[in-house]
């Protein structure tokens, strides 16, 4: 089984990026500790990063129904990003948003989500962390667990 890992605008630099906001963890060093989570199952991870919000609409339908589940961090589409919104709504199965920073504690523009009211689940302000937790909660999920 896959656990599709997308990853929107400006999440490909991470290590580098405002790491006093977003840490020091890599891209890599997420997509590692992802798929650490995931092979307590023997599931393999497929992670995607695109700086463009139509690249991760494509992503989304490319894998439908061959993965288990997501984890998904928008980056800034969460503020306005629609058309993902539309693409994770025919995204059946089971998906947790993330986000490195507590967008709450931070400008209001960062405040609301437009993807976070489908979402299963989501997870913020725990750094590079918040994605080994998104891991755990779809392997509860995907068990058959109720949220
Ligand atoms: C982010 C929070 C967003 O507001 C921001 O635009 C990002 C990163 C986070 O992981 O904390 O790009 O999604």
């Amino acid at each position: 089984s896959v656990v599709l890992l997308l990853n929107g605008p400006n999440l490909g630099v991470l290590g580098r990026r405002e790491p006093e906001i977003y840490g020091t963890d890599t891209l890599a060093d997420i997509e590692k500790a992802v798929a650490e989570e995931v092979s307590a199952r023997g599931w393999e991870v497929v992670s995607i990063q695109r700086e463009g919000e139509g690249e991760l609409v494509s992503a989304i339908h490319e894998h439908h129904g061959a993965t288990v589940g997501a984890i998904v961090n928008p980056g800034a589409l969460m503020i306005a990003g629609w058309s993902l919104r539309d693409a994770l709504a025919s995204y059946e199965p089971p998906w947790i948003e993330v986000h490195l920073s507590n967008v709450w504690a931070r400008e209001q523009f960062r405040h609301e989500s437009v993807i976070a009211p489908l979402a299963s689940g989501v997870v913020v302000g725990l750094g590079a962390f918040g994605y080994r937790l998104a891991a755990q909660a779809l392997l509860h999920l995907v068990a058959g667990n109720p949220a």
